[in-house]
């Protein structure tokens, strides 16, 4: 199995676009599968770079509904044509991002920047579920994760619209993907908006195991407090993690902490960088 970097806000190798968003192409002796879309600006033309054959898609799965990983999601269609698309019924809701310009609150449409059946006319079959999953054989998505620990706080800038009423958006949709190796589990994830903690705590207890070859995708680290930070990255430490690869929301700071605590075993989820299992 290999799973390569296609879409990331940087760029690692001498080839591909960064953009901020993640996208994730996975190979297994069963096919081909991609994980989130990114933006829309990056993902043909890295998957081409890369030479990541998006016509040969067996699946897609989405993380959230948020553009920056849904956003590349017609244009990934066009090439794959019909193909199951895993997602939270939430994957649709309105979001607004709420950040200071020139002083000012300043309220930006961040959600699915599509139309359900636009999608639909070229080729998505939409797969819901909000519980964990077992999409194939070693395959599995976690559905909505219970926010059980108080280590990472709610992101307080996202709102959705309920009923023509702004309120905040807690993403029951975040999801993750787990797919089990000899090596143990490899668990790969969009935002991580339900906390990188309860994600674990999740997966671990739905599959019975905490054996982590690896774990690749956006933390959301960057959004937290150092204290936050900190316990986090302490959290993970503890565990069994043979590979961590942190891309997208992590940032910069969090990525020190990570590299310092993990050494060899940590590196950059950057576009173009990848993970192969024997
Ligand atoms: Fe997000
Ligand atoms: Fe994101």
């Amino acid at each position: 199995m290999k799973i390569t970097v296609l879409c990331e806000n940087a760029v690692g190798k001498l080839i591909g676009f960064g953009e901020h968003g993640f996208s994730a192409f996975i190979e297994t002796d069963r096919g081909n599968y991609l994980f989130d879309t990114g933006t829309g600006h990056c993902v043909v033309a890295n998957s081409l770079a890369l030479k990541k054959d998006l016509k040969t898609l067996r699946r897609i799965f989405l993380s959230h509904g948020h553009y920056d990983h849904t956003g590349g999601l017609p244009e990934v269609l066009k090439l794959s044509g019909k193909v199951d698309v895993h997602a939270h019924p939430n994957l649709f809701s309105d979001r607004i991002a709420i950040h200071k310009q020139d002083g000012k609150d300043t309220p930006r449409y961040v959600g699915l920047p599509y139309k359900k059946r636009y999608l639909e006319y070229l080729g998505a079959h939409f797969v819901l579920n909000t519980e964990f999953t077992e999409v194939e054989k070693g395959m599995f998505l976690t559905g909505e994760v219970p926010r059980k620990t108080a280590v990472e706080k709610q992101d307080i800038t996202l709102f959705t619209e309920e009923d023509g009423k702004r309120v905040p958006d807690v993403l029951p949709d975040d999801q993750s993907l787990i797919i089990t190796t000899g090596k143990g589990l490899v668990l790969i994830l969009g935002c991580a908006h339900a906390g990188i903690v309860n994600i674990i705590d999740h997966v671990t207890q739905k599959m019975g195991r905490d054996d982590f070859h690896a774990i690749l995708g956006g933390t959301h680290l960057d959004f937290h407090t150092p204290e936050q930070m900190d316990k986090a990255v302490q959290f993970l430490k503890k565990l069994k993690i043979e590979k961590i690869g942190v891309s997208h929301c992590t940032g910069m700071r969090a990525s020190i902490k990570l590299s310092e605590a993990f050494g060899d075993r940590f590196f950059q989820g950057c576009v173009g960088s990848f993970l192969e299992i024997e």
